[in-house]
């Protein structure tokens, strides 16, 4: 009942909704309608209320609750289960062990703060509460481990354009980053669990630095991170973004079952942080500098090593180090 409220109010944010109509939309008392406004307004929502007039959502906290985030996503797509969770060691833990004991397909998993928060390559993901999204995807693709793969290249275009949906522009880093101006604001681990041709299921965990100031970041990253706060100037809420997130998320998802990467290329590539670039490459356990050429179709970085006429095709790797 609350999560109707709460919808009917978010849809309608801004202008005034009569009690009357939200009485019969829920099938309540106006009394009661009233009732369920004071306990909003507990939760910190700001909501004018006139007589005659009705009720007027103008302020959110800037907090993740499922009601919301329920309320804010296009209804219709993949997303049937909200776990938000205050704190967690790391939602990817978190949602791996949910899939294995049954969760559905289009299950995310969100936290306020990690104690656990994992990077690739074995490196801690720094997760304080109160300032920025952590969130896992639980997916079970109906396709080849292979493909699957690409799924952190599909989280990295819907990330770039729920970021560009809000006024700020990023690049994409093969294989799993989005920079803002020459650092680093969001990564992607994805984990999965398959059996030889078959994937169980795939989470896709993602990490963005939302509003998070200078001083919150460790010095050992305090250079090279950054923030959606840091580079536009301004806060952003988180749930916003979050649902803009899934729901691109969601559309893209359609169109690579669809076409595979190759469907949403060009979405990547007028992104690309690294095309042109002198980047440090290493696979498996040998490293070397080459230029990137962008990205194939097939989602693989084209490199081009040192001393080498033509571009190879690196379909797993890690860029420790780039030029301009
Ligand atoms: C990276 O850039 O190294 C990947 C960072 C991924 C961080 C996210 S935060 C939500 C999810 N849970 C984790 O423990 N890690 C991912």
């Amino acid at each position: 009942m609350g999560d109707r409220l709460h919808r009917i109010l978010v849809e309608r944010k801004g202008s005034f909704v009569s009690g009357e109509e939200i009485a019969g939309r829920m099938g309540i008392s106006r009394a009661a309608v009233w009732k369920r406004v004071m306990a909003l307004r507990g939760e910190g929502y700001a909501i004018e209320g006139a007589r005659g007039t009705g009720y007027r959502l103008t302020e959110m906290p800037d907090r993740l609750t499922e009601a919301d985030l329920r309320a804010r996503v296009r209804p219709g797509g993949p997303w049937v289960t909200f776990a938000v969770l205050d704190e967690t060691d790391s939602t990817n833990s978190r949602a791996m062990e949910m899939a294995e004991s049954g969760a559905p397909h289009g299950t995310v998993v969100v936290a306020d703060s990690q104690t656990g928060g994992r990077g690739r390559l074995g490196r801690r993901w720094i997760s304080p509460p109160g300032m920025n999204l952590y969130v896992s995807l639980l997916l079970r693709p109906d396709v080849p481990p292979a493909g699957a793969t690409h799924l952190s290249l599909v989280a990295g275009v819907a990330l770039a354009d729920a970021l560009e949906g809000m006024g700020v522009p990023g690049g994409l880093k093969w294989p799993n980053d989005l920079f803002l101006g020459d650092r680093k604001a969001a990564g992607i681990l994805a984990e999965m669990a398959s059996d030889p041709d078959r994937v169980r299921h795939v989470v896709i965990g993602v990490g963005i630095n939302v509003n998070m100031e200078p001083g919150d970041f460790p010095p050992e990253i305090s250079g090279r991170a950054t923030s959606l706060r840091i580079r536009a100037g301004r806060p952003f809420p988180r749930a916003e973004l979050l649902a803009r997130f899934l729901d691109a998320f969601a559309g893209l998802y359609g169109e690579f079952l669809a076409g595979g990467f190759a469907a949403l290329r060009d979405g990547w590539d007028r992104r690309d942080f690294l095309r042109g670039r002198r980047v440090l490459l290493r696979r498996g356990r040998g490293e070397g500098w080459g230029v990137a050429e962008g990205v194939d179709p097939d989602g693989a970085l084209r490199f081009r090593p040192d001393g080498v006429g033509s571009a190879e095709t690196v379909h797993s790797g890690e860029i420790l180090e780039f030029g301009r």
